[in-house]
């Protein structure tokens, strides 16, 4: 069926436009300041959008469905993970593949993209590289013949099997760079982790072992530690370290859910030496800080790297406001309050919070100015900026003709609190509960079908199509000469 969206506000890159659009099969076919019904075909649903926002479907480009096995999977699968984001405006997600034994990594990429198969909206993957072995080039490029050209590095998880040895930076990053795949870091340097955690314990696994406590080293750290134990520090680090590797291969880095000051001022740092950085943070460094971390309900606040400091915030708000900040990504895993509290040992909990079926309506509530430079910001951070850098553009992250039907349309006067009731995750708690918002989102079309509307999820279980994607645009013209 036909759909035209009557009388909205266009958030294009250019600023807002009231105009109608006209949606034909999967894309978009027609936008002008006034669609005549006579031209229409029969039986098109016709949506009033009048005093509503019409954004190009959002981007979470970093979200962590079905993550894990038995009592530590998330509660999220890929249906239950995708249904909240399609509520939230979320047409497309980025998770990510492993690097599994004995499997090369289209093997495994395929082998993800078959676990998200009952996804509503559509997806793309970064794949994990936890091992450098000689020959991975090949694989590197029957990977990107597969349409997965971002890969995934973690400087820290030893424990989960997913920490790349250092010493394969180098020689990764020059295939990286001559292949032209997006290389997205997790960055805590594990160094410095590791050091601070020599003064403690054995990890506790159980409420059993060893008894709770607050922040004694001679006993399990509980939430509240978990800054300390891996401290912004860590990250700033880890961003220059890989950083200064990257610009000797002139391979430009994105840097997942930087959380603190230091971590930015590494970013703008290794941006000064001339690296093109890609800058990522997630609504819950925006929005809460460490003191979250205290009390009953401080596990549910746990993720990594930790809750920061009011400064810490308020500085990556600078860095948002600024434009220092690409892109913004709810790192969405979500665990069940049990799964949360099973350990008083903040390592020994499952770290991650839920987020991608309130983040549209927190960001707009946070950025600032009128509503025209709250949509075009949020439009950028959460659509049009991840769907350039992931290579998903002209398809997505735009109102174009000729492009994917792709949309949030969005009511910025909807106002209320977060609460239980609201709630879009199987994990069943939202750790932005009792936060005021204004502006959310009320209708999401994927490539011309409704997949969400009046806080139902309309789209069916497998509506979501696997995306490849191309050469992401932080390449182009870059370096400028070598
Ligand atoms: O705590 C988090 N962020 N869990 C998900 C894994 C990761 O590091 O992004
Ligand atoms: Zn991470
Ligand atoms: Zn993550």
């Amino acid at each position: 069926m036909d759909l035209l969206l009557r009388g909205g506000n266009l958030v294009l890159e250019s600023g807002i436009a009231a105009a109608d659009l006209l949606i034909r099969g999967e894309t978009i076919a027609r936008i002008a300041p006034s669609i005549d019904a006579a031209t229409l075909s029969p039986g098109t649903r016709v949506i009033d959008c009048a005093g509503l926002l019409v954004f190009p479907g959002f981007i979470d480009a970093h979200t962590h469905f079905g993550l894990g096995e038995g009592a530590s999977r998330t509660a999220d699968g890929f249906y239950e993970g995708s249904a909240a984001a399609a509520l939230g405006g979320v047409t497309t997600f980025i998770d990510f593949a492993d690097q599994i034994p004995g499997k090369t990594l289209l093997q495994g990429a395929n082998i993800r993209i078959g676990e998200a198969a009952d996804a509503v909206v559509d997806f793309a993957l970064h794949q994990g590289i936890y091992r450098f072995h000689e020959g991975i080039g090949e694989e590197l490029d029957e990977l990107a013949r597969g349409g997965v050209r971002a890969l995934k590095l973690f400087t820290t998880y030893k424990e989960f099997g997913v920490f790349l040895d250092p010493g394969a930076w180098e020689s990764l990053f020059s295939l990286c760079a001559e292949k032209r795949l997006l290389v997205a870091i997790h960055a805590e340097d594990d160094e410095i982790i590791e050091e601070i955690a020599k003064a403690l314990p054995p990890v506790g696994f159980s409420k059993a072992s060893p008894p709770p406590s607050s922040a004694s080293s001679q006993s399990a750290p509980g939430p509240g530690m978990h800054p300390y134990l891996r401290p912004a520090r860590a990250e700033a680090s880890a961003i220059m370290k890989t950083g200064l590797v990257a610009l000797r291969h002139h391979l430009p880095l994105y840097f997942v859910h930087v959380s603190s000051a230091e971590g930015m001022d590494a970013v703008r740092n290794l941006r000064r030496r001339g690296l093109r950085v890609i800058a990522e943070t997630t609504p819950h460094y925006l929005l809460l800080t460490e003191d979250r971390l205290g009390g009953e309900d401080g596990p549910l606040f746990l993720m990594t790297p930790p809750l920061r400091s009011l400064a810490d915030r308020s500085a990556l708000l600078e860095a948002l406001a600024s434009g220092e900040i690409d892109i913004v990504a709810t790192d969405h895993c979500s665990y069940t309050p049990e799964q949360k509290k099973a350990s008083a040992d903040c390592r020994a909990i499952p770290a991650g919070v839920p987020g991608t079926g309130e983040a549209a309506s927190l960001l707009f509530t946070l950025l600032p100015g009128d509503i025209e430079s709250k949509a075009k910001a949020l439009a950028a951070l959460f659509s049009r900026n991840p769907a350039r850098i992931f290579g998903l553009s002209p398809k997505k992250g735009s109102l174009e003709t000729g492009t994917d039907a792709d949309i949030a349309i969005f009511d910025p006067a909807a106002s209320g609190i977060i609460s239980k009731a609201s709630i879009r995750t199987a994990a069943g708690y939202s750790p932005y509960e009792g936060l005021a918002y204004r502006g959310a989102p009320v209708m999401t079309i994927l490539r011309g079908r409704v997949v969400a509307e009046r806080g139902r999820c309309t789209g069916a279980r497998g509506a979501g199509a696997f995306l490849e994607c191309g050469v992401s645009e932080i390449f182009s013209g870059y370096p400028a000469a070598r």
